[in-house]
């Protein structure tokens, strides 16, 4: 048995969804006036949907009731739900798909880490269900990354211990999450937005068989 756990991060790093949260909260935004720019939702990416509307809020100086807060929350996620609504498998990123038939056929444990509460739909939709041996989502955590809870319980779920585990994440909350619970970490992006990643790729198509023994060997070799 190979001692190495895989754990994923969902919303753009298996799907492409980090657009149509950027979409959601954009229309939130400019119905409160607040500019959005899409630098601005680097911050949101791998942020728990309250914290980006505490970010939103601050960014456009506004202070609501608690009552206010969750309507817009509740907004969000419906304008968010309606964007992802017909999402099939086609919106797999490329060769997502590749990479984890090869780590299933080495059975080869995986987790999703994602703070998101829709994961479980989403992963549903795309029909991944079956390659994960256990999901942390937004429903499981209470604290946002780069908190590491997600994928310190991801790690836990899989009983595997922290420093075995690797990480793939689009986000820079997550990567830093990664780093903190001592587990190596795969930047999925910008790699000058990632730049604390131990590995930086641009999206799954530039990442390898070589790459992904080459870790393999790392992870298990640890003792
Ligand atoms: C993360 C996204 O995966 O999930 C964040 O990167 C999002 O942008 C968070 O805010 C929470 O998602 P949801 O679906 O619970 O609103
Ligand atoms: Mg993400």
């Amino acid at each position: 048995m190979i001692k190495a756990g895989f754990i994923f991060d969902l919303d753009g790093v298996i799907v492409d969804t980090a657009g149509y949260h950027y979409l959601a909260w954009k229309k939130l935004a400019d119905e409160l006036g607040i500019p959005f720019s899409e630098e601005d939702n680097e911050r949101f990416k791998g942020v728990s949907r309250i914290r980006c509307l505490e970010i939103l809020l601050e960014l456009g100086n506004i202070e609501v009731s608690k009552e206010q807060f969750d309507l817009w929350l509740q907004e969000k996620n419906e304008d968010y739900l309606s964007y992802i609504a017909k999402m099939d498998e086609t919106e797999i990123l490329p060769d997502v798909v590749k990479v984890l038939d090869y780590l299933k056929d080495r059975k080869i444990s995986m987790a999703l880490g994602s703070a998101s509460k829709n994961a479980r739909s989403i992963l549903e939709k795309v029909k991944l269900i079956p390659y994960f041996n256990t999901m942390v989502d937004g429903n499981a955590v209470s604290k946002a990354k780069p908190d590491p809870e997600v994928f310190i319980k991801a790690a836990e779920s899989l009983s595997i211990a922290a420093k075995h585990c690797v990480v793939f994440e689009d986000a820079q909350a997550g990567i830093e999450a990664a780093n903190v619970a001592g587990m190596k970490s795969v930047g999925i992006g910008n790699s000058d937005v990632l730049s604390k990643a131990d590995y930086n790729f641009k999206d799954f198509t530039e990442i390898d068989f070589d790459f992904l023994d080459d870790l393999l060997s790392e992870l298990d070799g640890k003792s």
